[in-house]
């Protein structure tokens, strides 16, 4: 079976990791700052503090923004729920503005007609890997006096003007996941970055129960003091090894990336034209090709998403959807209602992931684009 998404792991990397299990520290050694330092450096960030997922450092980045009960966060309907979910975890509301139709990225008009006097921020997502409009929804925060946060956990490797997504010129804090089919893995894992000093040392405080040994008694080698209520939202020395060893390769894994990704475009184009429409892209900001996102006219081709996707799985291939818009969701239907989205609806409506990842090879994406076409329009056109 040819999966959607799949991790890549050297003896390199297995052997960083074995050397961190010999060594002293399990949790909280050497490894995190040094993983924290590197991952600052290749996302041209100020500082970052290394956490346990992604969904920890969303929560991280919202509480040290002082997000509360009663605030609104403006985020979109097309993001994988904990988004939307560590804003809650704060008692907070989310408030799903609509999509652009090409990228599925925030439509930056949607978010400013959601704007009220309880906004504090807006958490933009970079959506597949393809950043948002950075600089119109950093506009739009300074003009109305609010935070921003990137939900970067598709976009480590991409960039935006040249720069890349994680240096803190648009935004208040910027959240990576290293979740096991990240663009780089530490199994489970996350980070947050920013320029701000005072959010870096609040994730920092707030990551590890709110102590802080530097506020204990000084003639009590013991003693420590509690500042604030936080979690255990700690990542280990193993993980982190991991990931410094995966840092190594990141570059080349989103050029291949690229690369698979363009060979995709080329071929759907080719074999099924407008039926298949791959995620567009922007002048000026570079994808990190987190997901092969498409758009397909299943209504047009008088086919349904779920026969396609299970006549793909009978030829060996897996695909999934990214994703069920957040606010129709048991959960946020019944605690906030739901009101239709034309773009985020419709988006949804079309989507459908394929395989990519860097290992895959150049013969698999022929081999999915084949069994594409057999699904979509039959034996008559497919090879
Ligand atoms: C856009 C987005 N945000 C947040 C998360 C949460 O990250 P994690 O799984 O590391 O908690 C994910 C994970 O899939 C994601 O895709």
């Amino acid at each position: 079976m040819l999966p959607y998404s799949r991790q890549s792991i050297s003896d390199t990397d297995i052997e960083a990791v074995v050397d961190a299990l010999r060594g002293d520290w399990l949790t909280q050694g050497p490894m995190v700052a040094r993983y924290e330092t590197s991952l600052a450096e290749a996302c041209g960030a100020h500082g970052c503090v290394a956490v346990s997922s992604g969904t920890a450092a969303l929560h991280l980045a919202y509480a040290s923004l002082g997000l509360g009960p009663g605030d609104e966060v403006i985020t979109t309907p097309i993001t994988f729920s904990a988004t939307a979910n560590a804003a809650c975890l704060q008692g907070a509301t989310p408030v799903f503005a609509d999509v652009e139709p090409d990228t599925g990225n925030l439509d930056l008009d949607s978010v400013a007609s959601k704007i009220t006097d309880r906004t504090v921020g807006i958490a933009a997502v970079h959506y597949g890997g393809l950043p948002v409009d950075l600089a119109g929804i950093a506009d739009l925060a300074r003009t109305r006096g609010l935070w921003v946060v990137e939900d970067a956990c598709h976009a480590l490797g991409a960039s935006y003007d040249g720069a890349p997504i994680g240096d803190g010129r648009f935004s208040d804090a910027t959240v990576l996941s290293t979740h096991a089919i990240k663009n780089i893995t530490t199994g489970e894992g996350g980070a947050v970055l920013s320029r701000r000093a005072d959010v870096l040392e609040r994730c920092a405080l707030l990551r590890s129960h709110g102590i802080d040994k530097r506020a204990g008694d000084p003639d009590a080698p013991w003693s420590y003091d509690m500042l604030a209520l936080g979690w255990n939202y700690r990542i280990t020395d193993l993980q982190c090894a991991l990931g410094l060893s995966q840092l190594a390769r990141l570059d080349a894994w989103i050029e291949r990336r690229r690369e698979l990704a363009g060979l995709y475009a080329h071929h759907l184009a080719r074999r099924l034209g407008d039926a298949v429409r791959p995620q567009a892209g922007r002048a000026g900001r570079r994808n990190a090709h987190h997901l092969m996102s498409t758009r397909i006219d299943f209504d047009g081709l008088d086919r349904t998403r779920a026969d396609v996707m299970r006549g793909l799985r009978s030829e060996g291939i897996a695909t999934q959807v990214h994703y069920i818009p957040v606010p129709t969701l048991h959960y946020y239907r019944e605690r906030f209602g739901d009101q239709p989205r034309a773009g985020a609806d419709r988006f949804y409506r079309q989507q459908l992931s394929l395989p990519l990842f860097a290992d895959m090879r150049e013969d698999d994406v022929i081999h999915v684009v084949s069994a594409l076409e057999r699904q979509l329009v039959g034996d008559a056109h497919g090879s």
